[in-house]
């Protein structure tokens, strides 16, 4: 049970926009867009149910964010164009009549894509296949295609994707900030990893040359929303690589986090399966300790196994500003008002994200 006065139920202010509570929604992609990528009435719904159960901040799903390589995944929301910022407004209207605000996730999948109606191919830093398996319940099968390296001209396209879709996010959807999808395995992470960027021109090297088309497109969504909050989302585990560690361990997250500061991002969301867990075998710091040291006195979003109290108030202690919630706020769509009820928190039903992981009915109900 939450008594009033608990920490993660106090204010907080990200960039320029306050927060009412502690709490946000996780990225979570539901494949439920129409083919053309247009947000609908049924997501309207579905997200509105977050602010309404008390949580202060909903991030979206990964929205693709150009006509060209961005697109993962069949029915996958976009904000490509007009129209598709214009079907985002309704969701954005139907969370801000309670008091919460919404954050735009931006998403290229780069080698990860499973499904793209704009291009054959995918693109990505170097041409190696992904490890594992294409994810079924977004509509995938087998190995993913070998990707094609991307140019100079894709390079730049990507970043202009980025900073055109922030800014229709803002402008023409209503979005209140946008999170760069820089974790999990997709295009920017494969920047960023040293064995799916074999690059040797200036978008390779280093962990800091490596992170560099990450900085650009920081750079690039800033001057294209002005004074909107923009932040970045990063994890060493990927999609398709779930123990990846960043082999160059703590350096790493000096570099990562120490540039991301010096980039004046708003947030940066760090992602872990289990978030409170040391982020190195023999160390004992986390990831979310890590960001608190070296990006200092950027906001932290943590995630990852952070539904029970304890674990919430440990990464809170440890330099956690806001912690997101992913399958428990599937489950729970109310989290925070039970909390504060004193009601239990359900366990997540398969077959929500089962066989499709699409929104479904009785998620509504
Ligand atoms: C169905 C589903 C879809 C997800 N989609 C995304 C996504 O679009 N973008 C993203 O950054 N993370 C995505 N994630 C990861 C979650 O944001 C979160 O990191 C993960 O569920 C771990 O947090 P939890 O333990 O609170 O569930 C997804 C997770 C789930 C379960």
């Amino acid at each position: 049970m939450l008594t009033p006065g608990h920490p993660i139920l106090t204010p907080f202010d990200i960039g320029n926009i306050q927060l009412k509570n502690r709490f946000a929604v996780a990225p979570m992609t539901r494949v439920s867009a129409t083919e053309d990528g247009n947000a609908t009435e049924q997501m309207a719904r579905y997200y509105e149910r977050f602010a309404k159960g008390g949580f202060g901040l909903v991030i979206t799903e990964g929205i693709y964010t150009d006509r060209k390589f961005s697109q993962g995944y069949p029915c996958q929301p976009g904000i490509a164009d007009h129209a598709q910022a214009m079907a985002w407004r309704a969701v954005t209207d139907r969370i801000h009549s309670h008091p919460s605000r919404v954050f735009a996730q931006l998403m290229h999948a780069g080698a990860l894509n499973q499904g793209n109606r704009f291009i054959g191919g995918s693109a990505a830093p170097s041409a190696v296949r992904p490890k594992g398996t294409q994810m079924p319940f977004y509509y995938g099968s087998g190995q993913y295609p070998m990707p094609q390296a991307m140019t100079d001209e894709d390079i730049a396209d990507a970043i202009d994707g980025f900073a055109q879709a922030a800014k229709r996010a803002v402008d023409v959807a209503g979005f209140d900030g946008i999170e760069i999808h820089g974790a999990n395995g997709y295009l920017l992470d494969q920047f960023l990893t040293g064995y799916t960027n074999q690059r040797n021109d200036r978008w390779g090297g280093d962990v800091r040359q490596r992170l560099g088309l990450m900085l650009e497109v920081v750079k690039a969504v800033r001057t294209a929303v002005g004074n909107a909050a923009v932040g970045v989302r990063i994890s060493q585990g990927k999609v398709n690589d779930y123990q990846h560690k960043w082999p160059e361990g703590e350096a790493a997250a000096e570099v990562i986090f120490g540039a991301l500061a010096d980039a004046e991002v708003d947030f940066i969301h760090v992602t872990e399966f289990e978030a409170w867990k040391p982020a190195y075998d023999g160390g004992d710091a986390t990831l979310v300790a890590l960001a608190r040291r070296y990006a200092d006195p950027v906001p932290v979003i943590a995630n990852g196994g952070l539904h029970h109290l304890h674990h919430a108030e440990q990464a809170i202690r440890e330099g956690a500003n806001i912690i997101a919630l992913g399958k428990a706020a599937l489950a729970n769509p109310d989290f925070p008002v039970r909390l504060v009820d004193g009601r239990g928190f359900r366990e997540l039903e398969p077959s929500i994200l089962g066989p499709i992981a699409n929104i479904k009915a009785s998620e509504l109900a």
